[in-house]
């Protein structure tokens, strides 16, 4: 699968845009086990025209995680093409347009989602865009706003006729937020359209090896978007990159091993940002990551490292964690 000259692959699997997670440090990990295409959480246009520093800092990529898609939200079409030109000096391959952010404090104010309920918009700034940089621009949206308007299936031909070079759908309207279970039949129906040229790539609920085999079977999408499933896990694309090659299970990843690669997740944090950001940010992977689920005895030691603030006190719970749940403990 191509996005303009940028080849995928067969059966590609991205990692999802996720604010707060796919950081500098995560992506790469996420890329080193597979992932074919990584997102950065998205980024205000408002706060890129107005160069704010904290916001500046999210367009950092590096050559090692490419091909890298920055994504950007806002609903003003003349500031999405001025910071979609501010994001085109940041050098990466690819241009996302958030349509899909559900929360309040985005949709409630006509970005994200927000868009789903005002389509003339959304088209003007996919317009306004694909006409500001050179980059491929393609959008990431959901099924529609609510269960009553779910308009994806004539939405993907309008916005691949402004101009975008590929679609992300994720199986939920806005009005589901994150509940539900996404409803990947319309994303098949987009697919199968005959008047769709550009590749759309299938996101919602994907978490198992066997489910992304199946989202591509059954859906014929031509690439899967993984999200939540990533979580404090990094290898899952090592896991389904496997299963999608060979068709059996990879063998069961050790302790020691997962230890070993959230230790150099905590390494590659600390480097890219410094050690105090670096270790706010490693810590909702710590929170999250199914290593940690289910050990015996294990809240201290989980608060403990949900608090350490130094590289050198976080890697000393490691060793004291490896040593009493390790497969040498
Ligand atoms: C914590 C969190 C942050 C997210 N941030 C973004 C974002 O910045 N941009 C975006 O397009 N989607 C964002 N999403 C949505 C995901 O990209 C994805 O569409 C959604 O989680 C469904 O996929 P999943 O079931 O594989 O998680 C976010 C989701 C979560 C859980």
């Amino acid at each position: 699968m191509k996005i303009r000259d940028i080849d995928l692959g067969e059966k590609p699997v991205f990692l999802a845009p996720m604010e707060d997670v796919t950081d500098p440090a995560f992506r790469l990990m996420c890329k080193r086990f597979g992932a074919d295409l990584v997102y950065t959480e998205f980024v205000s246009s408002d706060a890129l025209v107005r160069s704010v520093g904290k916001t500046m800092q999210k367009l950092a990529i590096c050559d090692e995680e490419r091909p890298v898609a920055i994504q950007i939200y806002g609903k003003d079409p003349g500031a999405m093409a001025d910071a979609a030109r501010i994001v085109e000096e940041a050098r990466p391959d690819i241009l996302d347009l958030n349509f899909g952010c559900p929360v309040k404090r985005v949709a409630g104010k006509g970005a994200g989602a927000g868009l789903l309920q005002d389509v003339p918009r959304m088209l003007e700034i996919t317009r306004a865009v694909v006409d500001a940089v050179k980059l491929p621009v393609t959008v990431k949206t959901r099924l529609g706003w609510d269960d009553s308007h779910k308009i994806i299936v004539t939405l993907a031909e309008q916005l691949q006729d402004c101009g975008i070079e590929a679609l992300t759908i994720h199986g939920r309207t806005r009005a589901q937020m994150y509940t539900g279970e996404a409803d990947w039949t319309l994303i098949g129906e987009v697919k199968r359209n005959p008047r769709m040229r550009i590749p759309v790539i299938g996101n919602g609920d994907v978490t198992t090896p066997e489910r992304v085999a199946e989202c591509f079977a059954r859906y014929g999408v031509d690439a899967v978007m993984v999200g939540r499933a990533s979580f404090g896990r990094p290898w899952i694309f090592k896991e389904m990159k496997h299963y999608l090659t060979t068709g059996e299970l990879l063998p069961p990843l050790s302790f020691d091993w997962q230890m070993d690669v959230l230790r150099e997740q905590v390494r590659q944090s600390v480097a890219r940002l410094d050690e105090r950001r670096g270790i706010l940010h490693i810590r909702r992977h710590l929170a999250a990551t199914p290593l940690f689920k289910g050990l015996p005895n294990f809240r201290e030691l989980r608060i403990a490292m949900l608090r350490a603030d130094t590289v050198d006190e976080l890697f000393a719970l490691f060793d004291r964690i490896r040593t009493t749940y390790g497969s040498e403990a």
